[in-house]
């Protein structure tokens, strides 16, 4: 991309003899004639002033009324004392922007970037007859922008970044009438609504950026695109716009950048049309709800660097050239109906990164050429139709580092296994619902996947047991081989796994006790070491649920699965050191004894599931401290006593205690009385009564505490919503 005019430009016009002499002058008559006037002394004052005494930036200091202003802080002036400039970006300003700075006849750039300024933004100043860069980008401004009061010729402004405030209401439609100068306009990431404004490049001629993302904008897209010869970037994804690719977005043939994504829009890709656009590096149009094929035309995109086509309707066989597309290095075709065998597109693409033709009906092996990626970082292709085994090619992918083939119908995983172990630089492996009833390999040493921070064998219904040369994983974090038929017990070397924290083995004939090791495994036990973890961003988010995917695996809560084996013996007391736990299903097993007290340890539980088990004696009491708990379930279990209340368990409904007949409690309606109820025994119960009216109020309290803790803990990904784990 070009420099966008906003720097220290020429102030020409002077004659070297005449500079010469003004310079001869100035040695005469000394100082006084760079000074700043008394007018834009006072403008900058009044602006000082509408701060608030504690977010003007330690700006006071300097900024002394009779002194020269061309000297205080951020100010800069012209050789004859106009002031020029004024840069008080990231100066933690607070309070309003005051509409004096208009008065600074002579300001051609205002930057009060990242600051958190709250006013509106006063029409003075985005109408002004000398500002040519304003920056206000990074505050809390609000309000409307104005529409343009008298007619004025033209005005000099060329950058406008509005964006990252709280400016509601509707473009101002006759404001670009005047702006013929106008480079760039940035007011994404607002609350605008209605139409995008239309007339911008019929008036502005040099036009080239504009990103009205992340607002409300709807309607269509209905610019004058026809005459925006100059546009490079345009990005109005992330608004409600409606219908289809306009034909006059084709006529832009200067478009690099061009991001239509999550808008409700319809047709298709028209192949004649996309060609024009040959200097696209980036089309992003995910989630905008486009149908039809991808252009055979796309080829003769030769720049295209990345192309966003996700969450479509799109359908039909990739074109076989796509390879020609020789730049591109970040393909994403997720969630769509495409076809075909991908083996018919000649891969050989060296600057390929990240690939991710997931949740589409492709057929087919793994297509050859893709193994001469060499550059290949991320390749997602779970829940296609993919059949057969991996080629010992596959071990050229030394970049490689995420690898999904989930949801195939891939075989043979030991010679996958074989495989993928030369691919070095693998950190996250996921190959669930794959190899159907094949026998897991044990004994195999798989030196290699050194890196491997993920692996899931979910969902294969494998038989055999889990295999030692798991223990040989010494950066595993996560591991999932539930839904399988594994027998055997949990392996004692499980506590080695340094850096395991995520593990679900749930679903499988596994038996035994639960082992010492498990609960002695670090990172469960304390505070998850931020620095010893790699808190790198996956190349792909990962899909877990249907609500949230993960941009990081550190991002995953913490999480022992044994539920559905044939577990037996006692809940060990150690349980209770696994303070990091987060969740922890132990259902559907054999598991004896009491409930360990120690259990109340765990106070970073979410959800703890005990049901279905032979569990007798007392739930304790001491749970109700777990104060982010939102799930507790020990049915079918031969509990008796008391039922706690308070704290969350005011919000556990019946179900939680169902087929435990010796459970009582308000909470399930069954007096623990039973027998004739005496008064102090009511007097009791009317006083816990009271008690958890009010601690219901708390626990709504740490409900809210828990969403907040949980939102913040997911990162959203920019392109979807999603539907399918992984
Ligand atoms: C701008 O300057 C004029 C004349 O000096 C003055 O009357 C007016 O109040 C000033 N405006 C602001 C907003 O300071
Ligand atoms: C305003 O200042 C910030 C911080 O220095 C800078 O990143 C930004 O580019 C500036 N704005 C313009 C339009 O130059
Ligand atoms: C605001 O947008 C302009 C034009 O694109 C750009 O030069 C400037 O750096 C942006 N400001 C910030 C803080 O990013
Ligand atoms: C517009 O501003 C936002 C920040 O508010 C920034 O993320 C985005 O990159 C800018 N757009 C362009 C095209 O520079
Ligand atoms: C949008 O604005 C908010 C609030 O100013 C800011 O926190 C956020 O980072 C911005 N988002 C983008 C994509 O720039
Ligand atoms: C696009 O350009 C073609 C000719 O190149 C012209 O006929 C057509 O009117 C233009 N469309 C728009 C919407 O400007
Ligand atoms: C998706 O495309 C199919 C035909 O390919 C069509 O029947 C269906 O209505 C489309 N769905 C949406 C949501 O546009
Ligand atoms: C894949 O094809 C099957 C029929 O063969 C169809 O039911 C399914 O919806 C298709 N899936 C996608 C993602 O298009
Ligand atoms: C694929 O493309 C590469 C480079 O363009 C070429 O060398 C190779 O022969 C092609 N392979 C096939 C099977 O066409
Ligand atoms: C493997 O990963 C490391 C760390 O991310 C990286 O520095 C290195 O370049 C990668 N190796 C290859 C062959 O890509
Ligand atoms: C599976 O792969 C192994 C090792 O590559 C090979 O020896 C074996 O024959 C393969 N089995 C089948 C059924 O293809
Ligand atoms: C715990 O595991 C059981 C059995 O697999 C399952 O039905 C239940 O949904 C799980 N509990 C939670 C809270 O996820």
């Amino acid at each position: 991309m070009q420099e966008l005019p906003f720097s220290p430009r020429n102030r020409e016009g002077l004659s070297m003899p005449f500079l010469g002499l003004a310079a001869l002058l100035l040695l005469f008559f000394a100082s006084p004639t760079s000074s700043c006037t008394e007018q834009e002394n006072n403008s900058l004052i009044n602006f000082l002033d509408g701060l608030m005494p504690d977010g003007n930036g330690g700006l006071n200091v300097s900024w002394v009324k009779g002194t020269d202003c061309c000297k205080w802080e951020g100010i800069i002036c012209s050789s004859d004392g106009t002031v020029t400039d004024v840069l008080l970006a990231s100066r933690g300003l607070k309070g309003g922007i005051s509409p004096s700075l208009g008065n600074l006849t002579g300001l051609l750039h205002l930057n009060l970037s990242q600051n958190s300024l709250e006013s509106s933004l006063p029409t003075e100043l985005v109408f002004s007859r000398s500002i040519i860069g304003l920056d206000v980008s990074f505050n809390r401004l609000k309000g409307h922008l104005q529409e343009m009061q008298s007619s004025n010729p033209s005005l000099p402004l060329q950058v406008l970044n509005i964006s990252s405030n709280f400016f509601t209401g509707q473009f101002p439609r006759t404001a670009w009438d005047v702006t013929k100068n106008l480079v760039a306009l940035n007011a994404s990431n607002n609350s605008f609504t209605g139409q995008i404004p239309s007339s911008i490049c019929i008036n502005a001629p040099s036009f080239a950026m504009l990103d009205l993302s992340y607002n409300q904008f709807s309607g269509n897209i209905s610019l004058g695109l026809g005459s925006c010869s100059m546009l490079r970037v345009l990005k109005v994804g992330h608004n409600n716009l409606t219908g289809a690719l306009p034909d006059g977005l084709f006529n832009a043939t200067s478009l690099e950048h061009l991001s239509l994504a999550n808008n409700g829009l319809q047709g298709v890709l028209d192949g004649s049309h996309i060609v024009k656009l040959s200097s696209l590096t980036v089309l992003d149009l995910g989630s905008t709800g486009l149908s039809g094929k991808i252009p055979a035309s796309v080829v003769q995109l030769r720049r295209l660097k990345k192309l966003y086509l996700e969450h479509n309707n799109m359908s039909g066989e990739l074109p076989s050239a796509l390879g020609n597309c020789s730049n591109l290095g970040y393909i994403t075709l997720r969630n769509n109906s495409f076809t075909g065998d991908l083996s018919k597109v000649n891969f050989t693409m060296l600057d390929l990164r990240t690939a991710d033709f997931s949740l589409n009906n492709f057929t087919g092996t793994i297509p050859e050429s893709i193994y001469s990626c060499t550059n290949l970082v991320a390749l997602r292709l779970a829940f296609n139709k993919f059949h057969g085994q991996f080629s010992p090619s596959i071990g050229n992918l030394r970049s490689l580092s995420f690898f999904s083939v989930t949801g195939n119908s891939f075989t043979n995983i030991t010679n996958t296994l074989q495989m993928l172990k030369r691919c070095n630089n693998l950190t996250s492996l996921m190959m669930g619902t794959n190899f159907r009833g094949e026998t897991i390999p044990h004994d195999e040493t798989f030196d290699g996947f050194e890196n491997l921070q993920v692996l899931t064998i979910d969902d294969c219904s494998l038989t055999g047991q889990i295999p030692l040369w798991i223990s040989k994983l010494a950066k595993l974090q996560m591991l999932d081989l539930s839904l399988n038929q594994l027998t055997g017990q949990i392996p004692s070397w499980i506590d080695g796994l340094g850096f395991l924290f995520f593990l679900d083995i749930s679903n499988n004939k596994l038996t035994g006790d639960i082992p010492a090791a498990l609960t002695k495994m670090p990172m469960l036990l304390s505070e998850r070491n931020a620095t010893k973890l790699d808190t790198r961003f996956l190349e792909l988010p990962v899909f877990w649920t249907p609500s949230r995917q993960y941009r990081t695996v550190g991002a995953f809560p913490s999480k022992l699965c044994l539920d559905n084996n044939n577990f037996t013996g006692a809940i060990p007391p150690e349980i209770g050191q696994l303070k990091m736990l987060d969740i922890l299903n132990l259902s559907s097993n054999s598991l004896t004894g009491e409930i360990p007290q120690e259990i109340c340890n765990l106070t970073n539980l979410q959800i703890l599931d005990l049901s279905n088990n032979q569990l007798t004696g007392a739930i304790p009491s001491a749970l109700n401290g777990l104060h982010f708990l939102s799930r507790f379930d020990v049915s079918n279990n031969k509990l008796e006593g008391e039922v706690p209340s308070g704290g969350q368990f005011d919000s556990f409904s019946n179900s939680s205690y169902s087929g435990n007949p010796k459970l009582c409690g308000p909470m399930i309606n069954n007096d623990c009385n039973s027998g004739p109820s005496s008064a102090p025994g009511k007097r009791r119960n009317n006083l816990r009564r009271a008690l958890v009216i009010g601690i219901t109020a708390g626990g709504l309290i740490a409900l809210i505490l828990l969403a907040c803790f949980l939102i913040a803990r997911l990162a959203y990904d920019d392109h979807t919503e999603n539907v399918v784990p992984l």
